[in-house]
């Protein structure tokens, strides 16, 4: 069995790190498949896999449509992207044909694609013989354009695969029931993202001196998407009522090749001057181990202001085991019970999240109860070698 995976972006987000557990756990499961994945870019993506021992394809988006973002796209709204669509289609119609022929020569029996700029190329490259899968990983129903391409594309797709419940019901009203959906919660690899292990000097990457013994330290883990609540963590951080001393970070960065979809660390800068926390707030920029930034951490906080579709750093922060407040809309919503292995706030809330983090950071012992029940869940949910469980009877079933 072949399969391949095709992804809209190189770089390492919550998609492209979901894709390798995939790529990776049914390599293992499956060890006479040949598992690969095409990516538009050079960059951590291409390396990790390989380092997996899985083959990885580049092919370079043309520059024109590498740029265009729906999320981040301002000038002129849908009339204005359907026009940088138009003057990009040459370059999009010329990679398309590159793309079938690689595909026509590795002839996959499952071609397995993520993001809705490869869902659209892959659609119009199938080799023959191929299964398409469609892995939804974002809410199509908010990006007008991708909606209408998709679902007119849809009637090629043999499987539609969704991160969460919420996701799938979105592409349902999008595309009627036509093509199945099936819900699979992602997977983390839980020997890494575990309660034991190296912990990162955080205060040293963000060129701070180390914290006084006894800080709490809370943290806001991820990319500079827009809407990942950056603003949300700092304006929480400003109304904390503790007298506890706490230090709270910013881990990440920004990573899309799209315009104007992110978050500049120097605004967030400015934002915490406002606010007058500046002493309170480190920066570390993007870390190369994620898993031993979260474990150096007490609380680990997920501040998305709108629906996230399933939220890999809270999957992530639950296998190492921490106190997580997460943004309780959407899929994320389904990867935590409330008071029991997380506590959820209201998305874009700063009072309701400020009011959770008061609360955990007073009761220690809310903390370990928490950072406990969450690495069972994580186990018992989120574990990689369930994914490739899931995944290989489905591809069994589109291959025959
Ligand atoms: C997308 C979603 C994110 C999810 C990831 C993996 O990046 O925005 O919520 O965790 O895909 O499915």
């Amino acid at each position: 069995m072949r399969i391949v995976h095709l992804v809209s972006s190189g770089q390492l987000g919550g998609t492209e790190v979901s894709v390798i557990e995939m790529a990776v756990g049914v390599a293992r499961a499956e060890p006479a498949w040949a598992v690969s994945a095409t990516t538009p870019e050079h960059g951590m993506f291409e390396r990790r896999l390989r380092q997996e021992g899985i083959d990885v394809g580049v092919r370079p988006f043309p520059p024109r449509f590498a740029r265009i973002g729906e999320t981040g796209h301002t000038r002129g709204g849908t009339a204005g992207l359907v026009l940088t669509l138009l003057a990009a289609a040459p370059g999009i119609a010329a990679y398309q044909r590159t793309l079938r022929a690689s595909l026509v020569a590795s002839s996959p029996d499952v071609l397995h694609v993520h993001g809705f700029k490869m869902q659209v190329l892959g659609a119009l490259s199938m080799p023959p013989r191929a299964s398409l899968v469609w892995h939804l990983h974002d809410y199509v129903s908010a990006r007008p354009v991708s909606a209408r391409l998709l679902r007119r594309l849809a009637p090629r797709v043999s499987l539609m695969l969704a991160n969460s419940d919420s996701v799938g019901a979105d592409m349902r009203r999008v595309c009627g029931t036509r093509v199945p959906i099936v819900t699979i919660y992602n997977g983390v690899d839980l020997d890494r993202f575990a309660p034991g292990g190296a912990c990162l000097d955080l205060d040293a990457l963000a060129g701070l001196p180390p914290a006084t013994a006894g800080t709490l330290r809370i943290g806001l883990v991820g990319t500079f998407g827009l809407w990942k609540g950056h603003q949300t963590f700092l304006a929480a951080v400003a109304r904390l009522e503790t007298r506890q001393p706490i230090r709270a970070y910013v881990i990440g960065g920004g990573q899309y090749q799209t315009s104007g979809s992110q978050v500049s660390e120097a605004s967030l800068r400015a934002e915490a001057a406002r606010l007058g926390i500046a002493d309170r707030i480190a920066f570390t920029g993007p870390v190369t181990d994620p898993a031993a930034a979260m474990r150096a951490l007490d609380i680990v906080v997920h501040a998305s202001t709108r629906p996230e579709p399933f939220g890999m750093v809270i999957a992530e922060a639950m296998g190492c085991g921490r106190a997580v407040v997460i943004s309780g809309g959407g899929g994320a919503a389904e990867l935590v019970t409330d008071g029991a292995d997380g506590l959820t706030h209201r998305p874009g809330d700063d009072g309701d999240l400020a009011a959770r983090l008061d609360r955990l950071i007073e009761d220690q012992a809310l903390r370990a109860r928490l950072g406990t029940a969450a690495r069972s869940t994580a186990e018992r949910r989120f574990d990689r070698t369930r994914l490739a469980g899931e995944l290989v009877p489905l591809y069994r079933g589109l291959a025959r």
